[in-house]
């Protein structure tokens, strides 16, 4: 089997991009990599230490003084920031709420892009994010674009807070913040979120996840053969 084969899924907030990476990753036995968690992180680090994302020199010097690591558990990724685990805390609002505008910021890309491209390069990895099949692998054997209703999306992601037992969160909150992340996602001048030309297009608006675990896989264990 080839050693370093990448799936690269790529699409709006909360379509599911995680849900049906992880699925996958379990069922090849791939590793999951989770690249908006990373930026999440970042984004978290920012926020404690107030760090001006309009300071090309802090951020720089910020970049130096954050070391993210996964661990997988059992195909949940968990995240480390500084030995820290912080995967829960980086799904809250606050997070949520700023990670656009770390996210677009050239000099955070340049280093998440180098870290993750050194993550496929000798293993098999599921990767999921917004500009996997763009900019971190543009050659990656296989693309899923992933996209699904605006509303679906939003009480997706509403439900998934409050079984966390978040409740401070409105509907509507989780709904605006989602259109501005796709708006500001889509717009923003560094990698912006674009379907990559020979990426398939998943809607799974009204697909359950074994009906998109299905779908990828049939793209994908051909290739595995070869
Ligand atoms: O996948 P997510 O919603 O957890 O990602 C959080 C934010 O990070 C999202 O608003 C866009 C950004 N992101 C990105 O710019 N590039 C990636 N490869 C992954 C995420």
């Amino acid at each position: 089997m080839k050693k370093n084969l990448v799936v690269a899924i790529d699409g709006y907030s909360s379509c599911g991009k995680s849900t049906l990476a992880k699925a996958l990753a379990k069922k090849l036995a791939f590793i999951y990599v989770d690249s908006g968690a990373m930026y999440r992180a970042v984004t978290l680090f920012f926020l404690r230490n107030n760090v001006d994302v309009t300071d090309d020199a802090k951020v720089i010097d910020a970049l130096q003084h954050i070391e993210l690591n996964f661990h997988s558990r059992d195909y949940e990724s968990h995240i480390t920031l500084n030995g820290e685990e912080v995967s829960d805390e980086i799904r809250l609002m606050p997070v949520s709420e700023n990670v656009s505008e770390v996210s677009a910021h050239k000099i955070v890309r340049h280093e998440m892009v180098k870290q993750q491209q050194r993550m496929g390069k000798s293993k098999n990895i599921v990767m999921d994010g917004r500009d996997i099949g763009t900019t971190v692998f543009p050659d990656a054997p296989i693309k899923l674009f992933m996209t699904a209703d605006p509303k679906i999306r939003a009480e997706r992601r509403f439900k998934e807070l409050q079984s966390k037992g978040n409740n401070n969160t409105t509907l509507e909150e989780v709904f605006e913040n989602l259109a501005h992340r796709d708006y500001a996602d889509t717009t923003r001048k560094e990698s912006p979120l674009v379907r990559a030309d020979d990426a398939i297009i998943l809607d799974n608006t009204n697909l359950t996840p074994q009906e998109q675990l299905d779908f990828a896989l049939q793209r994908v264990e051909p290739l595995l053969a070869k």
